[in-house]
């Protein structure tokens, strides 16, 4: 294990929260960029430096990072390991359009030396940029292979936003795959046990949702068109950190074998050892044809790709998705090094037992809530749903006790179908002293909010 970066003495709350310096930064940003920001709507502070699980605004206040900018630090802040391969990269070049660098042919022989199983070490490799990227250029290549148009998705679904700007590109062979209108799509609920539209024995679920699949498939008359792939997040992230049953994953695959179908996993959230595996799928064995791969394998420099059966390439044309930045060689030199971290240390086991843990800190601080819905997780992807009678979701609740979290130095972020779950995406590496710091404030202000 690396020696611990994090500012220990987190949380450290020495102003109002913004502060003034933070407020006239706020200020000017309010000035110059759009309203559609998000964040900065909670996290009302601008930072100056970060390290570890921890944040310095640029009025010395010191936060715990449960964030990760959204699962993208999963080795933290400034990682060393991270932060050296990065800085030896920048020595040789920074950018350089798909030839093969030293960092680019490294990072996929140690990614495919990842990949779980028929995929390990036969993946072929397209890069993307961002995570709604890889998943546009897996649902190209899926309906390449199938020649099926319609994709299946799910309920509580996040995969990016992006895809139309395609339909403007005047080369009409790029828009022969690419771009999915709201009726190329279908939407299955995904297998979440707690809110399941259909009433039924949780132990059915994902059964009831495999068969409506396979109609989907199977029957013209289903609506749904010729299918061309299946696109799934193994643990939704975005739709509320929601751990799907055991044999969903299984049976989804043998279902897709079956009709011959390809399966797209998108591991953008998940994986990179979030779950405490690198990628989630495996905790199933399940091997997807397409896997969609982003945030944290950058380490904070934006990048992303699909892996996939090297089958597929067959009659690829060159230029099939295409874009300026794909694999650019300081993230994918940081890529090499996390993965090989993630290999070689002791991190992802410590993920999986003190996930366990956490998930049980969690349950017991929300024990007399009176708003506590379910608390559930795999790893460090945990969420803990608020809801009140008759499963009413409590999206205002969480609202004002993620403010609260953020008064007292804490950055917790929600999710879910009405934004009523709070999700724990701390980096991988943080320190026991900053979950339980982390958790004693998350225990005392959402039982304060709730009046208990
Ligand atoms: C599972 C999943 N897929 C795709 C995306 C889109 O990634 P990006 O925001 O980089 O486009 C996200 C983003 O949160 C995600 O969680």
């Amino acid at each position: 294990m690396v020696e611990s970066i994090s500012m220990m003495e987190a949380p450290r709350i020495v102003t109002e929260v913004p502060g003034p310096r933070s407020r006239e930064m706020l200020e000017k940003q309010d000035k110059y960029e759009t309203a559609s920001r998000t964040y900065t709507r909670f996290f009302r502070m601008a930072v100056d430096r970060a390290s570890g699980s921890t944040v310095m605004d640029v009025d010395g206040n010191i936060f715990i990072d449960w964030f990760a900018g959204i699962c993208v630090l999963n080795l933290g802040h400034n990682h060393p390991v991270v932060r050296a391969a990065i800085e030896r990269q920048l020595d040789r070049l920074v950018h350089i359009n798909e030839v093969p660098t030293e960092a680019r042919v490294r990072f996929m022989e140690t990614l495919l030396s990842t990949l779980p199983g028929s995929l390990r070490n036969r993946a072929k490799v397209m890069f993307t940029v961002t995570g709604a990227d890889a998943c546009e250029a897996a649902v190209s290549l899926a309906r390449h292979v199938s020649k099926g148009r319609t994709i299946v998705a799910f309920g509580g679904a996040y995969h990016g936003v992006a895809g139309h700007i395609v339909g403007a590109t005047a080369n009409w062979h790029y828009r022969e795959y690419a771009g999915l209108s709201a009726q190329d799509i279908y939407h299955l609920p995904y297998p979440y046990t707690y809110r399941f539209p259909v009433r039924m024995a949780e132990e059915d679920v994902s059964k009831a949702v495999v068969d409506m699949l396979r109609y989907l498939i199977r029957d013209p008359y289903s609506g749904a068109g010729k299918i061309g792939g299946v696109l799934v997040e193994p643990v939704q992230g975005e739709g509320g950190y929601i751990v799907p049953p055991k044999d969903f994953l299984p049976m989804l695959r043998e279902v897709t074998e079956e009709e011959g179908i390809p399966l797209i996993v998108d591991e953008v959230q998940s994986g990179v050892g979030r779950t405490g595996k690198i990628w989630a799928s495996e905790h199933s064995s399940v091997t997807p044809d397409i896997m969609c791969i982003s945030k944290s394998i950058g380490g904070g420099i934006p990048t992303s790709m699909i892996a996939y059966r090297p089958e597929y390439d067959e009659g690829l044309p060159p230029g099939f998705h295409l874009g300026t930045y794909r694999g650019n060689p300081l993230a994918l030199a940081a890529g090499e090094a996390i993965l090989s971290y993630l290999k070689s240390s002791d991190l992802l086991p410590r993920v999986q037992r003190d996930g366990r843990k956490i998930l049980e800190m969690f349950q017991e601080a929300t024990e007399r809530n009176p708003k506590l819905g379910e608390v559930r997780g795999l790893g460090f992807m945990i969420g803990v749903e608020f809801a009140g009678k008759d499963k009413r979701p409590e999206g205002e609740y969480v609202e004002r006790l993620k403010h609260a979290l953020f008064q007292n130095g804490l950055m917790m972020h929600s999710c879910g179908h009405y934004g009523n779950v709070m999700r724990f995406m701390a980096p991988l590496t943080i320190e026991d002293e900053l979950v339980e710091k982390g958790m004693e404030v998350f225990e005392r202000e959402s039982r304060k909010l709730a009046g208990k």
